[in-house]
């Protein structure tokens, strides 16, 4: 069956009935799409590995008045992709959204990066999306649709976090991965009405940086937009992404990150 040609007389970002799947959904930039996502009108699963995180985040999707359920897990467990298919299957019967979102961050110099840092930043920032998308996808392909969203970044294209710092060969190289396998499951399930694409933001102020927020902010000169990037800055383009409204952008990336790197 050809694509759908989308119906403009009806609005496009609409996502009631929907059923959307995000992960690391305790804080920051997943908490922020969840929320969102759940004001555009879709039901969510939500997971991570801080339950008192998740209870907090499950509140707030009941009083914007989706229904939800929660999975605390780790993102890159054996069993979590299959967790998480039964519960979106439990809650709505469908899935038609993923957020892989969960992500780790850490600075490690190429001459001294140590074995066990890359392959935990590679098992949550890769391996766990590759994992859940390979689950989550034949649903959609049974349903003939759906979006995944990956969450990139846009030092994916830098050679160190905070730029000529050094320290980032582990977090840099890891979402540039992520993007490239957008890319290529993109193409994988295009054929059969499913779409793969990634977000990649910029600097953004969340408990991520934590232990370093002196040195982000230091950052915010070089952003063009002017101020410091917030997790509620990305919620419009995964409405966008997650909707029929982006019904025929497949394997792109979306930098969304006030030009920070436009001038790469
Ligand atoms: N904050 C930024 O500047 C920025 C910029 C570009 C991309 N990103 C990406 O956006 C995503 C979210 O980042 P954030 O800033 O909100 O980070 P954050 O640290 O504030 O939140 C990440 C969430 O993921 C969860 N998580 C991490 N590892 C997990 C695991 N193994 N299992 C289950 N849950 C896990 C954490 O508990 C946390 O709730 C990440 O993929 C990050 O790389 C962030």
């Amino acid at each position: 069956m050809p694509l759908p040609v989308p119906d403009i007389s009806r609005n496009l970002f609409d996502l009631s009935g929907y059923c959307s799947i995000v992960t690391g959904a305790g804080q920051g930039i997943g908490l922020a799409l969840a929320e969102a996502l759940a004001y555009a009108g879709s039901d969510l699963v939500l997971t991570e590995r801080n339950a008192e995180h998740l209870e907090v985040g499950a509140s707030k999707i009941e009083a914007i008045g989706r229904k939800v359920t929660t999975v605390a897990c780790d993102v890159a467990a054996d069993d979590t992709p299959d967790r998480l298919v039964k519960a979106a299957l439990d809650l709505s019967g469908r899935i038609d959204v993923l957020i892989n979102n969960a992500g780790l961050m850490t600075f490690a110099d190429m001459l001294t990066v140590e074995d066990a840092v890359w392959d935990n930043i590679y098992a949550v920032n890769v391996r766990a999306p590759m994992r859940i998308m390979r689950a989550v996808l034949p649903e959609m392909v049974k349903a003939k649709r759906g979006s995944v969203i990956n969450i990139g970044s846009s030092w994916s294209s830098r050679a160190s976090v905070f730029n000529q710092d050094g320290g980032g060969v582990d977090y840099c190289s890891s979402k540039a991965a992520l993007q490239s396998l957008t890319r290529a499951a993109a193409q994988d399930v295009a054929a059969k009405g499913v779409r793969v694409n990634a977000i990649a933001p910029g600097a953004v102020d969340t408990p991520m940086h934590a232990d370093h927020r002196a040195k982000l902010f230091e950052y915010e000169k070089y952003i063009p937009l002017g101020r410091m990037q917030l997790a509620e800055d990305l919620a419009g383009t995964v409405i966008f992404l997650a909707s029929d409204a982006s019904g025929y952008i497949t394997g792109q990336t979306l930098h969304v990150n006030g030009g920070l790197i436009m001038n790469d």
